[in-house]
Formats: C-alpha cells, sequence, structure tokens
C-alpha cells in the first residue's frame, strides 16, 4: 500500500466514523412512519422511508387507533426498521401532540427575566400535571403591524370612553406559546431507543416537525392542517413562526366508522373501501359520499372557523392552507375543501424538501402527505450533526 493509499484510507475511516444518516419516528394513532435522510454535500438525500400500521400489533384492523404497550411498539418499530431497511444510528423521535401541549397565553408586558418566572406559574392554568412532570418551553410571539394598529385604536377608544387611560384599562400585554411534554414520555421513548440501540436525543412536538416539512419559504400567514386517523390538527405560522395550534377531536378513523355502520361491514373492509373510492364514486350497497361527507365537512367546518377567527383577531388575510396526514389522501377531499375553506387549499409535498430518486416521483407525491412529520423531523436532526 502507498502511503498515498494509506492516507487516504485514514482520512475515510475517520469521516466513516462520522454519523451522516439520521432517522426520524412519527408514532401517530394509527401507524408509524419511518424516514431516514443522509447529509451529502449540504443537501437532505432520502436513503429509506417506511410505514406499518399498529392495529395488527393489537388485535385490530389496519387503520385504527391503538393504544400500544411498550413492548408491542418495540416489536412494531423492530419490524418496521428491518422491513425499510433502516440503518441509521442516530435518531429523531416526533411526540404525538396527544401527548403533549401547546397553548397560546397573555401576559402583561415584562422585562424577559421576569416573564420567566411567570410564565410557567400562568402555564399551571392549562397544564394538568405538576410542573414539575413536564419540559416546558416558551416564547414570545412578536406582534405585527397590524395587530400593534389594533391595539393602538382599542386603547385610544377605552381611554376616551370613562375617563381612565387606554394603558390602566388594558395595559399591555404579550403573547406567550407555551409548549410541554411530559417527562413521562420522552422517558419510555428514551428507553425504546436504547432498545433499539439508535441514539435519541431530539424529541419534537409533531406540529413542528409536520410545518417544517411543507411550509413555503415566505412571511405569509398560512394553514397547516394535519389529518390524522384520531385527530386532525390545525396550526397556523404567520411570519415564519407558530401561532396557533388546535386539535378537533375527529379524524379519518371516523368516516371509516360511518361506513362500517352504514353498509354493515367490518372496519377492516370498511378502509379499504373508504381507501379505494373515497368521495369520489358510488358502490351498489349503497351511496358512500353520504357517509364519509358529513365528517369532511364538519372537520374542515371547524378549521375554517379556527382560521377565520385567525384572522379577524389579527386583522390579518391568511395564504392558503395545507394539508397534509393520511386522511388528505382521501379522493376527492380536495374538491370538498375547497367549497368549504375560505381560502386556496392545496396538499402538501414534504418529499419536495429532499432528494429523491426520479423514478419514486409519482409515489412520494402520492404519499407525501403522511409524511410530513417524519420528513420535517428527519430534516431538522440532519441540521444538528
Ligand atoms: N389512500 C387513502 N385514502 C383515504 N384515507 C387514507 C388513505 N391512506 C390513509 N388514509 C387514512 O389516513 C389515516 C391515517 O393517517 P395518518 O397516518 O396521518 O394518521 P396517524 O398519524 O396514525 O394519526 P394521528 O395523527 O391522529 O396520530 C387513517 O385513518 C387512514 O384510513
Ligand atoms: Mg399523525
Amino acid at each position: 500500500m502507498s502511503i498515498l493509499d494509506s492516507v487516504s484510507k485514514i482520512v475515510k475511516d475517520n469521516f466513516g466514523k462520522k454519523e451522516k444518516s439520521v432517522v426520524a419516528i412519527d408514532f401517530g394513532i394509527s401507524s408509524v412512519k419511518v424516514i431516514q435522510l443522509r447529509n451529502e454535500k449540504g443537501l437532505a438525500v432520502l436513503e429509506t422511508y417506511g410505514e406499518l400500521a399498529c392495529g395488527p400489533y393489537g388485535d385490530l384492523a389496519v387503520g385504527q387507533s391503538s393504544n400500544l404497550p411498550p413492548e408491542k411498539i418495540f416489536e412494531l418499530v423492530s419490524d418496521l426498521f428491518r422491513e425499510a431497511n433502516i440503518t441509521a444510528k442516530v435518531g429523531a423521535i416526533a411526540v404525538p401532540s396527544r401527548t403533549s401541549l401547546i397553548v397560546s397565553i397573555g401576559i402583561p408586558e415584562m422585562e424577559e427575566s421576569k416573564l420567566a418566572e411567570v410564565v410557567p406559574i400562568e402555564a399551571r392554568k392549562y397544564i394538568p400535571v405538576p410542573i414539575s412532570e413536564v419540559i416546558l418551553d416558551w416564547w414570545v410571539v412578536p406582534k405585527n403591524a397590524q395587530e400593534n394598529e389594533a391595539e393602538k385604536n382599542r386603547k385610544v377608544e377605552a381611554g376616551g370612553q370613562d375617563g381612565t387611560s387606554a394603558d390602566q384599562k388594558y395595559g399591555k400585554k404579550v403573547e406567550v406559546l407555551i409548549a410541554s411534554i411530559h417527562k413521562d414520555v420522552i422517558r419510555a421513548y428514551q428507553d425504546l431507543s436504547t432498545k433499539l440501540g439508535l441514539e435519541v436525543d431530539s424529541f419534537e412536538i409533531e406540529t413542528f416537525s409536520a410545518i417544517r416539512a411543507v411550509m413555503p419559504n415566505d412571511l405569509s400567514a398560512t394553514v397547516i392542517f394535519d389529518i390524522g386517523a384520531g385527530t386532525s390538527k390545525i396550526s397556523i405560522v404567520d411570519y415564519g413562526i407558530v401561532r396557533l395550534s388546535h386539535t378537533i377531536n375527529k379524524g379519518s378513523q371516523d368516516i371509516t366508522v360511518s361506513i362500517s355502520k352504514s353498509l354493515n361491514i367490518p372496519f377492516g373492509k370498511a378502509e379499504e373501501i373508504k381507501r379505494r373510492y373515497g368521495l369520489v364514486g358510488d358502490i351498489e350497497k349503497g351511496d358512500l359520499v353520504e357517509s364519509i361527507s358529513p365528517t369532511v365537512e364538519y372537520i374542515f367546518a371547524e378549521a375554517n372557523k379556527v382560521m377565520l377567527t385567525y384572522q379577524r383577531e389579527r386583522s390579518r388575510a391568511v395564504d392558503k392552507m395545507i394539508l397534509i396526514g393520511g386522511g388528505a389522501l382521501l379522493k376527492g377531499i380536495l374538491e370538498t375543501a375547497k367549497s368549504i375553506v375560505s381560502v386556496p387549499v392545496v396538499v402538501g409535498l414534504p418529499f419536495d424538501k429532499v432528494e429523491t430518486p426520479a423514478f419514486l416521483n409519482s409515489v412520494l407525491k402520492e404519499s407525501g402527505p403522511e409524511f410530513a412529520v417524519a420528513i420535517g423531523l428527519a430534516l431538522r436532526k440532519l441540521e444538528d450533526l
């Protein structure tokens, strides 16, 4: 071996040790999703991805919500890693919004150091467990120009009415967004990672991961709407930051339940029919659209309400709504969404944020919405390396 060869081998070995691939895991209530990305000259390259339904691990059907015990989750993730050929040794886990909390609260304006004392005290009102048991993160939401203007006008009006000064009557408030995760949830994921032989030190509430995967790179107000199996999660991102996050207690699973009831068929069969026909096309046994529509309409009407309230309160126009989550794959959903939602609606394309082989383009475009959380999280983890 020449000197040059041995030098190149040393260099290679050293570089080889540096982890370049990351895996991100999204624990959905109906299925677990994984994505493995690699950093190649600053680009995020898709190495592999996969999904496995939770139902069969708890004697339930594909698509059904399943609260699996830890040993079953381990079995499922091990199977998924094997099937998807996950080789990364470092990873990140998305914390489901059902086990976390994001709230926005108004607090009188004060110094940053004082806020650090006050926020955890205020947060107690919203967090149903002792603050010592949760990990708390918070930040002040900057006001936009319209909000400043609206606040000024309110104060002028108030000051004129009863002789009190405007500042006395309303005081200045800042809006603080609080995110909290129960420490037990993190501990359970850490145990699982240890058993999987995976180094995981990044946890992120799924909402933030999803946003990273589909947000346009601008300052517009955008609604990200994740239609999952159990719930639908609406978030509004404005001026590049999350302003609001809200959960609607209905998801795509409710559609399957309606089909199952109205056609008097088992959940599994109803799930197949839902995926095959969706809102486009009747089947012999009855009008499928009639059993699907009420849930879809309810979900979008609720999302629209949240969005309209935001627009009114902030005097700010929302630009568009981006759909993600498996529920966004329902055939014909976009047409119904467009007829209810007052801004343009599009389906998210999270795989656009990563380099993918051309031959997979159409498959990835179709399954993209389901992988938004996993992709957004993997992108963040890649930046940490
Ligand atoms: N092709 C399809 N057509 C219609 N619905 C679909 C299709 N594919 C998946 N779904 C539905 O999407 C839902 C699963 O979506 P997703 O994987 O985003 O949910 P989840 O992450 O498990 O749930 P959650 O986010 O509530 O925890 C299921 O109800 C499933 O029936
Ligand atoms: Mg989900």
